[in-house]
């Protein structure tokens, strides 16, 4: 294990992460590794309605700005997340009352206003979170219930708002949910047919050492027979999926867990070149983990670095192999 070199030096696509500008400003350990590490960076929260979109006539580019300052500095690509989404809408939007057409234009000049405002410094960006259930139907959200072809309009608003950059739909847990997978794979189809702009799909894969290979492979099959780029684009993978507070963790359970991440890779690696978009982590060390900020899941363990940001066995083991 050569230890003088970097994920982002040896894989031959992006290897990302998301981040928190928090600790990229107060934590050295945490902004090391962004920086040596990870060729992509995503924010984890800055670009989402409610954070970017606070009250209807403003806007706060303020956080997401300093990660694209950050990440042009250090030389990564930045990835965009994400436009729409049912989750964390902001506060006007959930109250928000008018006609479609009304919605139509509160939803285009958000897309818009930000797709442009970042225009040349990003890459591509989630154009709609996790619209689909997963009986594969669409989601509600305040989005689907105001705005018929709502999926289909978004993607054309931020085609016209910046022709160059890529536009990814992005979605989790399709493995073993047949139903999910065809709706997206449908809506793929669809896309084309009508000529409506797709560059990609997003695996979010936050997986679990009990998630099942076979289904995984499935879904990374599916989607690679799009023709469109693929993203693994949230990656951890859980150590303790239900939460037992009684849980240790030892070598076994660390060994599955690098065996599904060298697995994982090489299952990227798989997919042909053109289309390999890269993978980002759902953050850096175990403890930034939304899996214990969000789900407060204190013993979980799903990333690559430890609490003190040094190199678990799994980073060095899917290293070796790489
Ligand atoms: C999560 C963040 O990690 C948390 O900090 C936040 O409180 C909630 O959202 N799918 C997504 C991400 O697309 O945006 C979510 O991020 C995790 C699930």
């Amino acid at each position: 294990f050569d230890s003088s070199k970097y994920l982002k030096q040896i894989l031959p696509f992006p290897v990302g992460a998301s981040v928190n500008p928090r600790l990229l400003g107060e934590n050295t350990s945490y902004r090391g590794v962004v920086e040596s590490e990870f060729s992509s960076l995503t924010a984890e929260n800055h670009m989402k309605m409610a954070l970017i979109h606070p009250e209807s006539d403003r806007f706060d580019f303020t956080k997401g700005d300093e990660i694209v300052a950050f990440a042009k500095k250090n030389k990564s690509r930045v990835h965009g997340h994400t436009l729409v989404w049912h989750n964390q809408t902001a506060q006007w939007m959930k109250d928000f009352q008018g006609d479609q057409q009304a919605w139509e234009n509160l939803l285009k000049n958000h897309i818009q206003t930000i797709v442009k405002h970042y225009q040349g410094q990003i890459a591509g960006w989630d154009v709609v979170n996790e619209a689909f259930l997963d009986d594969g139907s669409l989601r509600p959200s305040i989005w689907a219930d105001h705005i018929p072809d709502y999926l289909a309009k978004c993607f054309v608003w931020a085609h016209e708002a910046d022709p160059q950059v890529l536009l990814f739909y992005n979605d989790y847990g399709q493995d073993g949910k047949p139903k999910k997978m065809e709706a997206i794979l449908n809506m793929v189809q669809d896309f084309k047919k009508r000529q409506i702009p797709i560059d990609g799909l997003g695996l979010q894969m936050h997986i679990s050492i009990q998630s099942k290979k076979e289904e995984i492979k499935q879904i990374i099959e599916q989607s690679t027979a799009t023709g469109l780029r693929i993203h693994f684009s949230e990656v951890d993978i859980a150590v303790n999926p239900k939460n037992n507070p009684d849980f240790v963790l030892d070598d076994t359970i660390l060994q599955t867990q690098s065996d599904k991440f060298q697995w994982l890779f090489s299952s990227f690696g798989a997919i042909p070149r053109k289309q390999q978009y890269g993978i980002t982590f759902w953050n850096v060390g175990d403890k930034d983990s939304w899996l214990r900020g969000y789900f407060k899941r204190p013993k979980e363990y799903p990333l690559l670095f430890d609490e003190n940001y040094q190199r678990k066995s799994a980073y060095q083991e899917l290293y070796q192999r790489l």
